[in-house]
């Protein structure tokens, strides 16, 4: 038998269609795994996932696919054995049909699973500081690779997701599912159809009181304390210590995302150029010495944090717009992405959710948007809403992984592909850079080598995923 990844996919998925027999092999975990080529009605009718990296967020994703008749999830590998049980307890909870294959042998480990398994799809959800090696890893092995979010450490890695997909044809679905949320879709429907008309301003970005994720003891005691580092426990193992040793908009793609639907980016239009800038850091560090489990003489009372509590990053685009978007992790505040979306006819804000529209609002008036967000709801959402009830983040991760999902079966490019990746991960590296230079601006590389000029919108254009 061939090696697998010498085996071309499509050959692949039409041959096993026709195989009917089941190989039983054992596991790492020592149990017996049904390594079934099943038989399909059609080809893609069913996907093999796996998933590298199951803490938090890779068990909402493995949650929602063992909802789905249409994947079978068949690996899982992650260094962190609770966070394995706990995938574990999902899979029993869901009374999943196969037992996945557990690749728990290291951090080099996924490599082996990306190896052995005949996998059809792969979702990486690991620390940042993985997504790009193993998304390149996946790319090569010829699956379908749905990497979740992040900014970049330098343009090179970037450029590398880019070269990489080019090279093997292998897609990238960048999983930003704040794209999929439904006033940001009703939004989308309503910036298509004219109604901000031209596009002029736009706001977004990550205000999120991260303080309790940043530093956490342990599972039981989720958001209680102010440890990080190997001692914690999920996102306080490593997301802290990029507020230690980095400043600048560290998450940018929760806000650049739905933006750039807005304004069509590497689609007719293309960011040219930011400038960043970052306030004093305070937050963390009074975080710490304020809390009862720290205190000024707590170890990590001492640390010194290089985020600034506030950075704000000012980006234009080709076509003349101007876009504002704020990274606030560290102080005390409610939770706002913090959209604007602005035009030559009026705006809409998420933060007061209101709008104004000339010749329909009352003049120099807000009026809710409520109304507005009916009656423009997205068809996906329309067509979706009972599936999406309960899923993660207010539904919005069913529609992510119902189009990564459908994409994979259809075979089809992403809807958010390599390019979006690369252009929403690249603001990280450039903000940093800006704000070392005194907030100087920084040119954007164009990551589609001029394509964005020809390239037509393609997220949510309908009813179908
Ligand atoms: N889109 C969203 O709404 C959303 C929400 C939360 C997190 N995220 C993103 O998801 C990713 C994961 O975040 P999380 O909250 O699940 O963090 P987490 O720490 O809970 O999970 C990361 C997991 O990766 C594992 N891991 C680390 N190195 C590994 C390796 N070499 N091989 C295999 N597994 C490895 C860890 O043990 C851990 O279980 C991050 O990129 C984060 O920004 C997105």
């Amino acid at each position: 038998m061939p090696r697998k990844k010498d085996v071309n996919r499509r050959d692949f998925l039409q041959k096993s269609a026709m195989a009917g027999a089941a190989l039983a092999i054992p596991s790492s975990q020592g149990y017996a795994k049904t390594k079934a080529k099943k038989t399909l009605s059609s080809p893609k009718d069913v996907i093999r996932m796996g998933f590298i990296g199951t803490g938090l967020r890779g068990q909402g994703h493995v949650s929602l696919a063992l909802n789905r008749s249409d994947v079978e999830v068949v690996a899982i590998c992650d260094i962190d054995p609770r966070m394995i049980e706990r995938t574990q307890n999902i899979l029993t909870r869901k009374k999943a049909k196969i037992k996945p294959t557990i690749y728990d042998q290291g951090p080099h480990d996924y490599l082996r699973m990306l190896e052995e398994e005949e996998l059809d799809a792969v979702i990486i959800a690991t620390p940042w500081r993985w997504h790009t090696e193993m998304a390149v890893a996946a790319m090569k092995a010829g699956v379908y690779t749905g990497v979740e979010v992040c900014g970049a450490f330098s343009l090179d890695e970037c450029w590398e997701l880019v070269r990489t997909h080019e090279e093997t044809g292998t897609h990238l679905f960048f999983l930003e599912n704040v794209c999929y949320r439904r006033d940001v879709m009703a939004v989308l429907n309503m910036v298509r159809q004219g109604l901000f008309g031209e596009m002029v301003h736009l706001e977004c970005g990550y205000q999120h009181d991260l303080r309790g994720v940043k530093f956490n003891d342990g599972e039981t005691a989720y958001n209680s304390g102010v440890k990080f580092g190997d001692e914690a426990f999920s996102e306080a193992r490593w997301r802290t210590w990029h507020s230690v040793h980095r400043n600048g908009d560290l998450y940018p793609t929760h806000g650049i995302g739905p933006v750039a639907h807005y304004t069509n980016l590497n689609r007719g239009n293309r960011l040219t150029h930011l400038t960043s800038m970052s306030s004093k850091s305070r937050g963390l560090h009074d975080y710490i010495v304020n809390h009862e489990k720290g205190g000024p003489n707590h170890p990590n009372a001492d640390v010194e944090f290089s985020l600034g509590d506030k950075v704000t990053t000012m980006l234009r685009t080709a076509k003349g717009e101007t876009i504002v978007m704020h990274h606030d992790t560290n102080l005390p505040r409610p939770y706002s992405l913090g959209f604007r979306v602005q035009g030559t006819k009026g705006l809409w804000m998420d933060v007061n959710s209101s709008l104004h529209i000339e010749g329909t609002s009352p003049s120099h008036q807000w009026e809710a948007a409520a109304s507005y967000l009916e009656k423009y709801d997205h068809p996906l959402w329309k067509r979706y809403e009972s599936e999406a009830s309960g899923a993660g983040h207010g539904g919005m991760d069913y529609f992510l992984l119902h189009a990564f999902v459908e994409s994979v079966k259809a075979a089809q490019p992403a809807p958010i592909d390599v390019y979006d990746a690369a252009t929403w991960m690249a603001i990280t590296p450039m903000s940093e850079e800006s704000i070392r230079l005194g907030s100087q601006p920084v040119v954007f590389p164009d990551f589609t080598r001029g394509r964005w000029m020809h390239r037509q919108p393609v997220f949510a254009l309908d009813d179908a995923f």
